[in-house]
């Protein structure tokens, strides 16, 4: 290695030494390390699609190589107009990225100043807190109850007392699944000031039985509304997700902080075809619907573990509750049975006595809840 001389350095400490995003293994760690056939191997860490990508997305991500020379629309117009079409509002209301964490990137640099509270659940998606840390934003957090209820009376508090630039709502909540519901929302919406823009992410709403965001959009205007190509759509290989207010001041700041070119032409016209793609994201959701039930009462009868009740997304925690074992050791003795799952471990707040196991095929279920049956303290 270079013995370095630049004294560049980077702007704040979390760009040196912060918390890294730890994604789930992909299923070639599985394959290599322990001999199992990658057809065998459940990947249920990811939260992916249980049926792959939207076969209409698929074609038209193929058609879309013609285009490759051609610079795309920088605002990404075609595919705006579209998402604004499907949820009945104005695609200056509607902005795109590569994949909705580029837009949860990108709202944190341009609605909080350095050192400004953004507010998040504890535990939450991890990203929420990476992100703020690297921009030297500062992240404030209002606890999960037991069998992380949201507590909202408890969320609302903290945001009375902190006044919070961003206040980001994860609806179902990323690791628990949990729901808030539509008035547990709006009692968020009307407590938070108007300064503090409202961000909920919805990424995991079609497996959940209220899907109200979009309307509350019209109704509050600091309210901007996350979604993904990743899940219901299958395209998570694909990088798209969007962001729709019914306020286009809060879109304008984000269009113009945005890398510009930031979706290929691949990404356009596969979210534009996935979007419409209803049969895809009703098969998923079918299948996630079935299986849910099927293998969190599973996880209950294995000795030594518990389904955390209440998910309505395409995931659940498993609690560990034999005091002999841990999640990163699960974690391990299930990859060597050709299971991936998410050791609580890797999500700070989270600790050691969860695992968080996508819902998927049946088959996939079958092999997760035999390996948990098969693991000894
Ligand atoms: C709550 C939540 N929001 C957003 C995302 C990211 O979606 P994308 O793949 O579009 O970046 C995830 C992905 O795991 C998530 O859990």
């Amino acid at each position: 290695m270079i013995e370095s001389v630049a004294a560049v350095t980077p702007s704040n400490r979390a760009l040196v030494d912060g918390e890294v995003y730890v994604p789930g293994l992909p299923v070639e760690d599985v394959t290599q390390k322990y001999g199992v056939a990658p057809d065998d191997v459940a990947k249920l860490a990811s939260a992916e699609n249980p049926h792959g990508a939207s076969p209409l997305a698929l074609k038209a991500v193929a058609e879309a190589q013609s285009r490759l020379s051609l610079y795309p629309d920088w605002t990404a117009k075609t595919l705006r107009a579209a998402i604004g079409e499907k949820y009945g509002f104005d695609p200056e209301g509607v902005v795109c990225g590569s994949g909705e964490t580029e837009v949860i990137s990108m709202l944190i640099r341009a609605f909080a100043k350095p050192d400004e509270p953004v507010l998040m659940h504890s535990p939450c998606f991890p990203l929420y807190r990476i992100y703020s840390h690297c921009e030297g934003r500062r992240p404030v957090f209002s606890p999960m109850g037991k069998d992380f209820d949201p507590q909202v009376d408890h969320y609302i508090d903290v945001m009375r007392r902190v006044n919070p630039k961003i206040a980001f709502m994860t609806n179902p909540h990323n690791p628990s699944g949990r729901l808030m519901s539509e008035s547990e929302v709006r009692r968020i919406c009307e407590a938070a000031n108007s300064d503090t823009l409202l961000a909920l992410d919805e990424a995991y709403v079609h497996y959940s039985s209220a899907q109200f965001g979009m309307d509350l959009l019209r109704e509050y205007d600091n309210l901007i509304v996350l979604r993904t190509f990743s899940k219901a759509f299958g395209l998570a290989g694909l990088r798209v997700g969007f962001g729709i207010s019914n306020n286009p001041d809060i879109i304008r700041p984000l269009r113009l902080i945005k890398p510009t070119w930031n979706m290929g032409q691949m990404q356009i016209a596969g979210g534009i075809a996935g979007l419409n793609d209803d049969a895809h994201v009703a098969r998923a959701v079918a299948t996630i619907q079935e299986m849910r039930p099927y293998v969190t009462s599973g996880v209950d009868k294995v000795d030594g573990f518990r389904a955390v009740p209440g998910s309505e997304a395409n995931f659940f925690l498993t609690e560990i509750l034999n005091p002999e074992l841990d999640s990163t050791r699960v974690f391990n003795e299930l990859l060597k049975r050709g299971v991936i799952v998410k050791d609580g471990s890797d999500i700070p707040e989270l600790g050691s006595r969860y695992l968080r196991v996508d819902v998927n095929l049946k088959k996939h279920m079958d092999r997760f809840l035999w390996a948990l049956a098969d693991i000894k303290a």
